[in-house]
Parts: structure tokens; C-alpha cells; sequence
């Protein structure tokens, strides 16, 4: 089989997906890069961490019996939860509607580090697609990554919320990479300046680079796509939002390894070429 290659082909790479405002489309996200990845010929799972209103399995039409409540509460192991997704990737369900599930605590943390660990043998890319917010539960899911990509569109109030996010990530672990993809943008400049504008604030308050994900394009298909619960990519491939999801998988596929520069370098690249500095966000 044809292999992309990195430094370490036996390494799990986490990419946590996650936001400030809801309804950026996380999941969406979650899942078409997820496929995107796997036809590059990838092991992808997909781990539903909007633990007690997760839809990922909403999303493709699946209907799983057990799910990660199941695995924290010790009844299941994470192995007999997975479920077959679209081109092989494997779905871990988070199950919905569960009041348990919306504040974890140190020992369910423990399992699902541990469960995590044990996909590594399996899996080349595990993404994690988190709830909104700021809540203990959203951050600690988005720290499980070893990359954290900040999903936002253009409306500033998502903006200002994920610069809310990336400061946060930031305090709890100075180290870690971060990176912004912007979700519904009419074009690259568009997205541009949605960056810029997050990364000026970093840069500024928290002294620190982000990574450029580049966007995904506002594109009607991604509704009629999720209406017969098929993945854009798969469903719709010559359409904008599939480009993106090629693209944004193609160049993680390239990075070296999880905490690589190979991204932020195409990022600096595309930024030497936009002059205007813009505003940061209003809650820096
Ligand atoms: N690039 C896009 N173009 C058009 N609609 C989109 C796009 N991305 C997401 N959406 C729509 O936005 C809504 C929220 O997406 P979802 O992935 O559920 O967000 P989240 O997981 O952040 O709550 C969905 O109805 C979806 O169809
Ligand atoms: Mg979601």
C-alpha cells in the first residue's frame, strides 16, 4: 500500500478540532478531513468528543449501539465501540443526551488517555472533534491533540470567541502548537484577514505564533450533503468545500511529524504578501 511519509510512520497524530463559538462547523470539519486524510491512504478515527451531544454518527447516518460512556464507565473497550465510517474510517461514537458525560472527571480522563494510547497501533491520524466553548470538558478534549486547530467563520463574535479559545490553550500549555482554519469564507483573502486578525492578537498578548490551516469556502453543497448524511468529500468532491478538505488534509499529510514548521512556513509565505496590519480582536 502507498504510504505518505513521516519521520515515524508508527506515531499517532491527534488533531484536536475545536472553537469558541458553536456552529462553525467543527464537525463538519471532523469528519471531511478525517476522509480526506484516508484517501490519502491514511488509518483515520475520528473520536466524537462533544461528550453527551455528539453527532458525528448523526452526520454519516450511523446508528451505533455503545458509545465512549460505555468505554469511561468501564463497561467497553474502545476496540468494541469503533464504528465502520465512510472509506474506512472509524467513528467513536460520544453518545448524546448524557448528563454524566458533560463534566468528566480525573479517572474518565485517565480512561480515555489510555484508551487513546492503545489506537496508536491501529491508526495514523486520530481527530478529535470537540464541543464549543470554554468549558473544562471542551479544553481538556482539545488538549488530547497534538495539533489544536481553532475552527472560526468570519462573523467577529466567532472570532473574538476563538481568540477567547487560543488563549486559554495557550495559558494551560505555552508549548503547544496552534492553528486557526477559517470555515465559511468567501475566498482566501477572506480568510486571510480573519487570521491576521488572531494572529496579530497572539503575537501581541500572548506572544506567540499561530499556524495558518488555511479555509474551507462557504459552499451550499455542505448542507446538501449533510441532508443525505455523506461527507462532502465523498458526496460532492469536485465541489469548493472539497478542494479545501484536500488541500487542509494534503498539507497536514506533509507536515513532519506533530509539532513540524513545515505549515507555518507556507503561512509566513502567504502573509509577507498582505501589507495591511489589521485590528486585533476586542477582548485581548
Ligand atoms: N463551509 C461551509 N459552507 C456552508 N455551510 C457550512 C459550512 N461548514 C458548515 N456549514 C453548516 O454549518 C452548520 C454547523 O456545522 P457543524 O459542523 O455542525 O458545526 P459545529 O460542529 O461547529 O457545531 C451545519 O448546518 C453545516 O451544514
Ligand atoms: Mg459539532
Amino acid at each position: 500500500m502507498i504510504r505518505n511519509t513521516r519521520p515515524d510512520p508508527n506515531q499517532l497524530v491527534t488533531i484536536a478540532v475545536t472553537s469558541g463559538k458553536g456552529g462553525v462547523g467543527k464537525t463538519n470539519v471532523s469528519i471531511n478531513l478525517g476522509v480526506a486524510l484516508a484517501r490519502l491512504r491514511h488509518r483515520v478515527a475520528v473520536l466524537d468528543a462533544d461528550f453527551g451531544l455528539g453527532n458525528v454518527d448523526v452526520m454519516l447516518g450511523l446508528a451505533p449501539t455503545w458509545h465512549l460512556g460505555h468505554v469511561l464507565a468501564g463497561e467497553k473497550t474502545i476496540d468494541e465501540i469503533l464504528v465502520a465510517g465512510p472509506l474506512g474510517v472509524k467513528i467513536i461514537p460520544a453518545g448524546s443526551g448524557m448528563q454524566q458525560l458533560t463534566a468528566l472527571s480525573p479517572t474518565h480522563w485517565a480512561r480515555l488517555g489510555r484508551a487513546i494510547e492503545h489506537l496508536g497501533d491501529a491508526f495514523d491520524y486520530l481527530i478529535v472533534d470537540t464541543g464549543a466553548g470554554v468549558s473544562d470538558n471542551v479544553l481538556d478534549a482539545a488538549r488530547l491533540g497534538d495539533r489544536v486547530l481553532v475552527v472560526t467563520s468570519l462573523d467577529p463574535s466567532a472570532v473574538v470567541d476563538a481568540y477567547a479559545v487560543i488563549k486559554l490553550l495557550s495559558a494551560a500549555d505555552p508549548g503547544r502548537e496552534i492553528g486557526v482554519l477559517v470555515n465559511n469564507a468567501r475566498d482566501l483573502i477572506e480568510a486571510q484577514l480573519v487570521f491576521a486578525q488572531l494572529e496579530v492578537a497572539a503575537r501581541r498578548f500572548l506572544k506567540r505564533r499561530l499556524t495558518n490551516y488555511g479555509f474551507i469556502a462557504h459552499d451550499p453543497s455542505v448542507r446538501e450533503a449533510m441532508l443525505v448524511q455523506r461527507p462532502i468529500v465523498d458526496h460532492l468532491p469536485q465541489s469548493a468545500a472539497s478542494r479545501g478538505f484536500r488541500i487542509l488534509a494534503t498539507r497536514l499529510a506533509g507536515m513532519d511529524g506533530p509539532h513540524g514548521a513545515g505549515l507555518r512556513l507556507v503561512a509566513s509565505a502567504q502573509f509577507a504578501a498582505s501589507a495591511a496590519a489589521p485590528e486585533p480582536p476586542r477582548c485581548a
